[in-house]
């Protein structure tokens, strides 16, 4: 009676963790589900002018001038298998390059929106977050640019 009670016990607990698993992948989500709105990212560009054009160029293109060269942040498969999450401590902890820490957190993340966006990838109802946990969970994937 015992042993059949444990082998219940067990089976149950693993459809418990597999429930979860599941639940955890179909959480994910990635840059290609429209995770920022279209003023966020305008206002991203206002922040990205001021900031980052500076290096990386109007155009987002960057500047190719030796070792002071900054890369370009609209390309194919920009930053991709990375999650939005990187991308936020990337930029809050060494960017703008020449003064690392300067902009404020929810300007990085609208200026994350405008990266998106002029990589191609579309927008959505909500803002792009300031909660790195959940930027975590957005995957970015590479984009062909047209
Ligand atoms: C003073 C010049 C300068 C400024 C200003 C600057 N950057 Fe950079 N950026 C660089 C250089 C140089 C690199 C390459 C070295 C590195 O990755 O740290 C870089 C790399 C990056 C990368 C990594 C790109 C990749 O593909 O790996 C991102 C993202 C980035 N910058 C975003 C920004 C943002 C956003 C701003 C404005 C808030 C900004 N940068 C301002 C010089 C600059």
């Amino acid at each position: 009676m015992r042993g059949i009670r444990l082998v219940c016990l067990a089976a149950a607990l693993l459809a418990y963790v597999a429930a979860a698993e599941l639940r955890a992948q179909s959480a994910s989500i990635s840059v290609t589900d429209g995770v920022y709105t279209a003023a966020q990212a305008q206002r991203g560009k206002a922040t990205y002018v001021v900031f980052c054009a500076g290096c990386h160029a109007d155009d987002l293109l960057g500047t190719n001038s030796g070792d002071s060269g900054a890369p370009p942040l609209r390309r194919e498969g920009f930053m991709s298998g990375s999650n939005a999450g990187a991308l936020f401590t990337k930029i809050r902890r060494t960017m703008p390059q020449d003064a690392p820490g300067s902009v404020p957190d929810h300007d990085i993340v609208d200026v994350m929106a405008y990266l998106f966006e002029a990589n191609g990838f579309p927008a959505g109802r909500e803002e792009l977050p300031v909660v790195p946990a959940d930027l975590e969970k957005i995957q970015i994937v590479g984009m062909i640019l047209r």
